[in-house]
């Protein structure tokens, strides 16, 4: 059944549980709506911010009453329109931003317990005051939240040595559907009572309930950082260098992407301040973040320079200040501007096994020829986790309006033959940003069918009303 329209009775009700600074009307709530890839605009009756948990828990079981449905927003950076309304129906927005407490820091336990509205970065801030590292980074850090990024079991350039938001959350305080309060924030490592339901909602994009709060796992902060870019002459050979460097160096490598020749021309001609740290411009490069102890950077150099000798790195920059760390990291971190500012057609966010993802950019690169020869495509992103961004933008000199004006099709095809090749790949439609309400059909297409058929018994059973995130993960 779809959800109820909420009238001005109810929300009456709602903006007396929040209280006069804890509410604000649809017409004045621009960000709420906003979609990053800027294809959608969202609809809410009201949104709502409430200050605490108990807050929270009112509102929902206010709404689960009624039968009002709800979208849970953390930063609104999630990519695939997990929190916006993009079928101008009225449902509540229920933002975090609110409650971003750090409750509290224990070195013992390792961990930090956080409020969902608390800012990624700040979750890092805190940690690094205390000799730790929070191991989650994303591009989008300085304005996504914890209980976001857990929500949608973000990932980001550091999966490859400390995994995938999941990996690094101990414990959660979530508010269920009926408005009970899950009370299950123990900085426990092992905790072994029947199904973790910790699990099922991190990742499950707010359809099954509104994380509140989470107990995260903290790590030693490294002695030192080295920052190195290579030109490498395949995705292929990055990935002989990245196990080089992990034959030799265990467990330090904490990022480690992949960098088209195209990305960084992009990258120069959009960003003033940028450079090509080379000399010549190259079809390939990684850039790497490797970490330990006080000798790392030698131990590195040694690696490169042996693994210069061979065919597979052509050549490499070691940074020698933070700022040059820094303006190379912008190189691949500015990717969606500059990739936007180019006229981006369309982007995916799809993962192979490790094994095939040369396989993947050759099938890709192939498939989007026979498409349009004219296109242009940049690939980049996580290489170490299988996880290549393709984004692909129209021919020189053309704009995208134009382009898809002429072409009213292309981004349905373009998704088709990324998503094809990723299924003959092994992988997975979606690595890194969810479902939301952008790959709801090709989950049903690709997805294992016991799969489907299990998650829709565990939403029926857990959110009888449909009362979170409708039309989110699943059909509305
Ligand atoms: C990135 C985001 C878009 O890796 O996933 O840049
Ligand atoms: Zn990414």
């Amino acid at each position: 059944m779809p959800p109820a329209i909420p009238d001005s009775s109810f929300l009456d009700r709602l903006k007396s549980i929040v209280g006069s600074k804890g509410w604000i009307a649809s017409d004045s709530a621009g960000k709420y709506f906003a979609d990053p890839r800027e294809r959608f605009h969202g609809s809410a009756a009201l949104v709502v911010l409430p200050s605490s948990t108990k807050q929270v828990s009112d509102v929902v079981a206010a709404c689960n009453e009624t039968k009002v449905g709800i979208i849970p927003f953390g930063g609104g950076t999630g990519g695939v329109a997990g929190h916006i309304e993009i079928d101008g129906k009225l449902p509540i927005v229920l933002s975090l931003e609110r409650m971003y407490a750090v409750r509290s820091f224990s070195k013992d336990d390792n961990s930090i317990i956080a409020e969902a509205g608390c800012i990624l970065a700040n979750i890092q801030e805190v940690a690094q005051n205390n000799n730790r590292r929070f191991g989650l980074s994303l591009a989008s850090e300085g304005s996504c939240s914890i209980g976001g990024n857990l929500a949608s079991n973000a990932g980001g350039i550091q999966v490859l040595r400390y995994g995938n938001s999941r990996d690094l959350c101990m414990g959660i305080e979530a508010v269920m559907p009926d408005g009970s309060v899950l009370n299950d924030l123990k900085p426990l490592h092992k905790n072994n009572t029947g199904y973790d339901l910790r699990h099922l909602l991190i990742g499950s994009e707010g359809t099954l309930g509104i994380i509140t709060a989470a107990a995260l796992k903290l790590s030693p902060q490294p002695e030192a950082s080295v920052t190195v870019m290579c030109a490498v002459a395949s995705p292929a050979a990055a990935l002989t260098l990245l196990h080089a460097i992990r034959d030799k160096l265990g467990e330090t490598v904490t990022a480690f992407e992949l960098v088209s020749g195209l990305g960084v021309e992009l990258a120069i001609k959009h960003f003033e301040a940028l450079t090509d740290p080379f000399h010549s411009p190259f079809d390939w490069y990684v850039l790497a973040e490797v970490e330990g102890h006080k000798d790392i950077r030698r131990q590195l150099e040694e690696i490169l320079a042996g693994e210069l000798d061979r065919e597979a790195l052509v050549d490499a920059v070691v940074a020698v200040s933070e700022k040059q760390s820094r303006s190379l990291w912008d190189l691949r971190e500015l990717a969606y501007e500059y990739n936007l500012k180019e006229g981006v057609l369309c982007s995916s966010d799809t993962s192979v096994p490790i094994s095939r993802i040369e396989n993947f950019i050759n099938l890709t690169d192939d498939a989007i020829c026979d498409l349009d020869p004219n296109l242009r495509v940049n690939r980049y992103g996580h290489i170490g986790d299988g996880n290549i961004h393709i984004n692909i933008l129209p021919p020189e000199g053309v704009s995208k309006q134009s382009y898809l004006q002429k072409h009213p099709d292309f981004r349905e095809s373009a998704r088709m033959i990324v998503n094809e090749t990723t299924h003959q790949c092994g992988g997975s439609i979606s690595a890194e940003h969810g479902i939301g309400r952008l790959k709801i059909a090709d989950l049903q297409r690709y997805a294992d069918p016991t799969k489907l058929a299990t998650m829709r018994n565990i939403k029926n059973a857990i959110d009888p009303n449909g009362i979170m995130n409708p039309g989110a993960m699943f059909a509305a």
